[in-house]
């Protein structure tokens, strides 16, 4: 009679990448998750399909950081590299991409910056042209996280002109300003340097606020639409279920992870059950699947409990 049946098909595996071979170095602020060269993200993905989670979402660390991040956008730079090898060794692997600058500009900011301030209408562009990389080295979705106005259309309309109009794109629709984030910014090294990035990610406050940055995303042309944080929204999860037909994702992120994983290594919390409870109630609340961290361990708890 259990009404919400959590599978692996649910999940979206992140996977950290930088330039290299045989790299794999644990995160300090996120146990069981690595930076990875491009050769270990193939074996990393060969195993998350094999336990049967469709795929995976790619985030870059660069080799150099500049004012407008303009590896972000270059053919040879780890996520393009990683992508060409994802699509030869694992074909099946639904390959997404998450497009921003913030990893790869030298200020931290998801955008370019014009007196003290990012600039969203000049950001456009250069969002545009790092999308258009993942389409030609093969990303199957692009995700753009940055919150600028206007990404998905400038994006939708790059991707069309140039004849990719069948890369799917998952926007950061409600995306929040959030202390949750904190891990992940160790993990990319993009902490902003200088303010904050309220000026253009969500007041968490706001729910109403959030279905309407999600509808003008559908209007631009977004194919899926995201939620995060996850855990501390899921009421924005419900709304947005019952509000909108299109596929729902959710990122349960860094710091919902990390806090498992403090409170577990301290035998706090039961790692396993408190995971599961999580993942189950992010879908419970409506998402159709879930960016998590927890989703190789996940599967296999899954696997047991069959
Ligand atoms: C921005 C981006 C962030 C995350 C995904 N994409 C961080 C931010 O907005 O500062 C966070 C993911 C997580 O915390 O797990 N490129």
């Amino acid at each position: 009679m259990r009404e919400t049946r959590l599978t692996p098909d649910r999940f979206l595996a992140p996977l950290f990448v930088r330039q290299g071979k045989g790299l794999r170095e644990e995160i300090s602020s996120l146990p069981g998750v690595f930076r990875l060269s491009p050769d270990e993200a193939v074996s990393a993905a060969q195993e998350l399909s094999s336990w049967k989670i469709p795929g995976i979402i790619l985030f870059g660390i660069p080799e150099k950081k500049d004012e407008t991040g303009s590896e972000a956008w270059g053919e040879e730079a780890v996520v393009q590299a990683t992508v060409r090898r994802l699509k030869k060794e694992v074909p099946d692997l639904l390959v997404v991409t998450d497009v921003c600058l913030d990893q790869y500009t030298s200020h931290g900011h998801c955008g370019v910056i014009r007196d003290g301030e990012v600039d969203n209408d000049a950001t456009l562009p250069l969002l545009a042209r790092v999308a258009l990389s993942h389409a030609r080295a093969g990303a199957d979705v692009v995700a753009p996280s940055d919150m600028m106005d206007g990404r998905v259309a400038a994006i939708r309309r790059e991707l069309d002109d140039e004849g990719y109009g069948q890369i799917a794109i998952l926007a950061y629709s409600a995306k929040s300003a959030s202390a949750f984030y904190g891990p992940f910014r160790e993990a990319a090294d993009s902490a902003p340097k200088f303010g904050d990035r309220r000026g253009y990610q969500m007041d968490g406050a706001n729910r109403r606020e959030a279905m309407r940055e999600i509808a003008l995303d559908l209007e631009e042309g977004a194919d899926i639409v995201m939620v995060k944080p996850a855990l501390a929204y899921l009421d924005v999860i419900r709304d947005a279920r019952q509000r909108f037909d299109a596929p729902i994702a959710a990122y349960n992120i860094s710091g919902e992870y990390a806090m498992v994983k403090a409170a577990a290594r301290n035998g706090w919390v039961d790692e396993k059950k408190i995971a599961l409870e999580i993942l189950t109630s992010i879908v419970r609340a409506g998402a159709d699947f879930v960016l998590t961290y927890h989703a190789l361990d996940a599967a296999k708890w899954l696997k047991e409990s069959e």
